[in-house]
């Protein structure tokens, strides 16, 4: 099977953004590619943080994402810092990779706009640790999101770069674009995140999960209930095709079209199919302890570090650095 990698930050907790978009995705890849899934928490602090909660927002996260699939059987389950080849071949990089194309990066530009003159190096260097994450473990398919394709490329790059000045060595790894729709956030203005406070958390109870639907943002030109709306275009007919059965999702379609249905109902029923789907997620959550998780990770830490250390090895050779 071939290797695919892909990484997740541990920047507040999973919404159902993550999920649709990529987690679910994630857990339904391990069967046909030879998966790694790392946490990347030395990518989380290329912006300010707090360290008193990176390394419980890091356990939360694997958790959770046990909880939603990832099976530790399947997949290389594991922490970036765990593995200290990833800034090493970091490094090795950053001295093939050019000022110009880092400036060029368009979630650099954003992200470094909003720091207001503290944008740091780590922050500028971020794609470079991103493509040392893909390249360590030689994989050959990313599945990444719209708003990546750009590091891809880089990296792609950079691959390229290495295998010209050194002799081949990185296969080149492809995108794999999921077909998941953009879930957009409660308010409706910009993409569902935690630092907007438009999301619905993964782990949320029923209870909350209705009553952040309740006020979610529909289709503007339903305002009343005798007003046809446009389903297309409703980030809740958009989450519905993530939680509702296909013919469920066909009669909203229409009924929608038609004002056959409301919105209140609309939203009471995906609650319902919600919290059905994401009960046995939750269950799973809660059942996990601390150390059981920890013991997940070391292990993951130590399959992933045998296969960083050999891509090292070779890449130390190849670089030509003396050899003791
Ligand atoms: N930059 C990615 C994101 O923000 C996270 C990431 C880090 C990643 N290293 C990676 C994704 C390697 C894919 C492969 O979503
Ligand atoms: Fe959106 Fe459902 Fe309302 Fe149609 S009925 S606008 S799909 S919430």
């Amino acid at each position: 099977m071939p290797r695919l990698l892909s990484g997740i930050q541990p920047t507040g907790e999973l919404h159902i953004g993550n999920y649709l978009g990529a987690i679910k995705n994630w857990v339904l890849l391990q069967g046909s590619y030879e998966t790694f899934y790392c946490i990347v928490d030395l990518h989380a602090m290329t912006t300010p943080y707090e360290p008193k909660e990176m390394s419980q927002r890091t356990l939360e996260l694997a958790k959770a994402l046990l909880a939603c699939g990832i099976d530790p059987q399947q997949s290389v389950f594991f922490v970036q810092s765990h593995v200290k080849e990833h800034t090493e071949l970091a490094w090795v990089l950053m001295c093939l990779a050019t000022m110009g194309e880092l400036s060029r990066m368009t979630q650099f530009k954003e992200k470094s706009s909003e720091q207001k003159g503290h944008a740091t190096a780590g922050l500028f260097t971020y794609p470079v640790l991103q493509a040392a994450d893909i390249l360590l473990y030689k994989a050959e398919v990313v599945p990444v999101g719209e708003d990546q394709v750009q590091h891809l490329e880089f990296t792609r790059d950079v691959c390229r770069r290495f295998n010209s000045r050194f002799g081949q060595f990185f296969p080149e790894p492809k995108p794999l674009l999921s077909k998941t729709p953009r879930i957009m956030g409660l308010d409706g203005q910009t993409k569902m995140s935690k630092s907007r406070n438009n999301h619905i958390p993964l782990l949320a109870a029923p209870e909350e999960i209705s009553s952040l639907l309740k006020g979610a943002y529909t289709d503007p030109a339903r305002l009343r209930r005798h007003d046809p709306g446009h389903p297309e275009i409703c980030n809740i007919f958009t989450i519905h095709k993530g939680f509702s059965t296909q013919e469920l999702v066909s009669s909203i379609e229409s009924d929608c079209r038609t004002a056959g249905i409301g919105c209140t109902d609309c939203k009471k029923i995906l609650a319902e199919n919600m919290a059905k789907s994401l009960e046995p997620i939750r269950e799973r959550y809660l059942r996990l302890n601390d150390s059981e998780v920890l013991e997940v990770l070391c292990a993951g830490a130590t399959k992933a570090q045998s296969v960083a250390k050999e891509t090292m090895k070779q890449v130390r050779e190849k670089i030509g650095l003396l050899l003791v």
